[in-house]
């Protein structure tokens, strides 16, 4: 993604937002049912910037009893569903003339490890998903060609060195609910993910803001971990965490130990950020932000008052001439905090285009 193309519309978006980490396959309707003894249909690949293929046919039914290893992949299978089943080791001979392999869904097996093999017979791989399994590490040898890897839901303790290497394509990394902790993720670790939009490391054991992080990034998700300080300087002196990503839409960080001791007072001063959750921390002051912000999640944190000349983006006299200097904050939630009503009429007047706010 160039700088100069300028950000994706709003709509393309809230498009990703829908779109991102949902763990249940959608419900979509087959057209036409496959017949056990027919082949599915191969429909054509989707297009890279798509952001959720659609399914191409129904799911099969699930193989029943536990069989443990995959037997082999007929030639020409673009679409492989194994998912919900009894498999607890995928091995490379299953895969020996599978060479046009675009997507494989294993998720919600027993699948304990994928023989890095595997991975060279199916050089044209697009999406992997395998969350759900018990993987203690990302696999080796995964194919460069990928752009969704999922892997949530494992017991992922490990990410072995040049794991997502020239990986360039890759997208969406979905890393949530597994075992990683800071020491996990080095400094190169993400290094080559450079179009890499979407990053869920939600629900693991972090103190720290994961270095490395690719700047194109438009979601990082970070709930449940336990990051308590979001540094100021990562790379070189006086630069903030977040300064040179350029794209990045939506940050999650709810329910780490985040104080204001933590929190650079303008970190997330970011103005290309829409969404922003912090919900379940223990801040006791709001953390500034830009007029660009849409929607702030402040809920279950220890903020007693709120100042909003100081929280006001811009100059509140600026904002009263000029609707459109107004800020864009749309919804705030300040619910669970040590906040008495009314709400200060400073706030109301700054943020004039609040729909909703939980007090
Ligand atoms: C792979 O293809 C070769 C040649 O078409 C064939 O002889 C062989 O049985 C195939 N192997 C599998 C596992 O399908
Ligand atoms: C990445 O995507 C581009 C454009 O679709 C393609 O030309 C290139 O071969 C892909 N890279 C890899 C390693 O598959
Ligand atoms: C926040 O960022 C904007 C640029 O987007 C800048 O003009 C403004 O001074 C910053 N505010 C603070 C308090 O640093
Ligand atoms: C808000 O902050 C401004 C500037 O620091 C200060 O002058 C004002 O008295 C504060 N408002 C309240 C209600 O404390």
């Amino acid at each position: 993604m160039k700088a100069g193309a300028g950000l994706f519309s709003a709509l393309a978006l809230f498009l990703l937002m829908g779109a991102v980490f949902t763990e249940k396959p959608r419900p979509k309707k087959p057209t036409r049912r496959p017949a056990t003894t027919r082949k599915p249909s191969v429909p054509r690949v989707p297009a890279r910037a798509q952001p959720e293929p659609v399914e191409p046919t129904d799911f099969p039914p699930p193989i029943l009893g536990p069989p443990s290893i995959f037997p082999d992949c007929p030639r020409e299978t673009h679409y492989l569903y194994l998912q919900n089943n009894y498999i607890s080791e995928v091995t490379p001979d299953a895969f020996v003339n599978a060479t046009d392999v675009r997507w494989i869904n294993l998720a919600n097996n027993r699948i304990h490890r994928i023989n890095k093999q595997v991975f060279e017979k199916i050089p044209s791989l697009l999406y992997l998903y395998a969350q759900g399994n018990q993987l203690k590490e990302v696999p080796s040898g995964l194919p460069a060609s990928l752009e969704q890897l999922r892997l949530a839901r494992n017991r992922i303790s490990k990410i072995p060195p040049g794991a997502f290497s020239k990986m360039a394509n890759l997208t969406l990394l979905d890393l949530y609910h597994n075992q990683l902790s800071d020491s996990d993720l080095g400094k190169n670790t993400f290094k080559d993910l450079k179009g890499l939009m979407q990053l869920n490391l939600a629900r693991n054991i972090l103190k720290k803001m994961p270095a490395g992080v690719p700047h194109n990034i438009i979601q990082l998700f970070l709930d449940r971990n336990n990051i308590d300080d979001i540094p100021k300087q990562v790379y070189s002196a006086q630069l903030d965490y977040f300064r040179d990503f350029i794209h990045l839409a939506f940050v999650r960080l709810n329910r780490n130990q985040l104080s204001d001791r933590g929190v650079p007072k303008t970190v997330f001063n970011i103005s290309t950020l829409l969404d922003l959750q912090l919900s379940h921390n223990q801040l006791a002051s709001i953390p500034l932000f830009n007029g660009h912000l849409e929607q702030l999640h402040l809920n279950h944190n220890s903020i007693e008052s709120i100042n909003g000349t100081v929280l006001c983006p811009i100059n509140l006299h600026e904002s009263l001439s000029d609707e459109n200097l107004a800020p864009k904050l749309r919804y705030l939630r300040l619910d669970g905090n040590h906040l008495n009503p009314p709400i200060p009429l400073d706030v109301i007047m700054c943020f004039r285009h609040l729909r909703s706010i939980v007090f």
